[in-house]
């Protein structure tokens, strides 16, 4: 695992955003796992900016995001369909027919859930997975429990992550209490997976992510059994 260490988030975004600048040069037709929450929206900014000055062409890219809330309607401007369009692909040359967000309108989870997994698959699998870290240590939204999930599916959210996230909605109550998220299995499957952490509320998971321990207490650990991850963090949370 490789730690890469910022002073302010602007770095820490710009250097990520090289990352996806070099594969998408090398592979224009790549797969790219995408996040939601706030510590991405500098990376898509830059990759918004990059595109717009015609260093990266997304024609031929297809990606796949982490999670959404479930249940939700994608039109909700509080959904993951909705941020995506607004904060990355409606700045970018990517045809929206290319762009995957788990349903969180499905009946059968577990039926959706797998097709979700065999698309990605039927793909070629993803080439670069983002991760951001909850404060708790999930990625996507598998939560610390004392098992965790392979594939995607539905999974009940943490009163933490509902506490995280209310500030996305009027009050907490509004927060959906569950998400449908790949799962940890799907994540590893990624070639290349880049974790980005921002701010001094992440230093916990960072300070677990240093020692040699994997625990489902703190799922980001599993990322020290990946072969191919970088951590991008700034100084605010690796030193707390
Ligand atoms: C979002 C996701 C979550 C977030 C995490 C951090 O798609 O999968 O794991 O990455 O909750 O969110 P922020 O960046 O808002 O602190």
């Amino acid at each position: 695992m490789n730690v890469l260490v910022f002073d302010t988030y602007e770095e820490l975004s710009a250097a990520a955003g090289q990352m996806y600048v070099r594969l998408l040069q090398q592979k224009p037709d790549c797969v790219l796992g995408f996040a939601t929450g706030s510590t991405p929206l500098g990376l898509y900014r830059f990759l918004a900016e990059q595109n717009q000055k015609g260093v990266v062409d997304f024609s031929r890219v297809t990606t796949f995001n982490l999670d959404e809330y479930y249940p939700m309607d994608p039109a909700h401007d509080q959904s993951y369909r909705y941020f995506m369009n607004k904060n990355l692909f409606d700045n970018i040359n990517i045809d929206k027919a290319n762009t995957f967000v788990p349903d969180g309108t499905a009946k059968d989870c577990t039926k959706v859930g797998a097709a979700y997994d065999q698309a990605i698959e039927a793909h070629g699998g993803i080439d670069l997975q983002l991760l951001g870290v909850g404060r708790n240590g999930h990625i996507g939204f598998n939560e610390p429990d004392t098992a965790l999930v392979a594939g995607t599916h539905v999974t009940d959210l943490t009163d933490d992550t509902i506490d995280a996230n209310a500030r996305f909605f009027e009050k907490k109550e509004d927060v959906p209490t569950k998400a449908i998220t790949m799962g940890m299995g799907t994540i590893m499957k990624a070639r290349q997976i880049v974790c980005i952490i921002s701010g001094k509320n992440k230093h916990e998971v960072v300070k677990a992510l240093q020692n040699d321990l994997v625990t489902t207490d703190c799922p980001a650990t599993f990322l020290k059994m990946h072969p191919n991850v970088t951590i991008l963090c700034d100084k605010e949370a690796y030193e707390g």
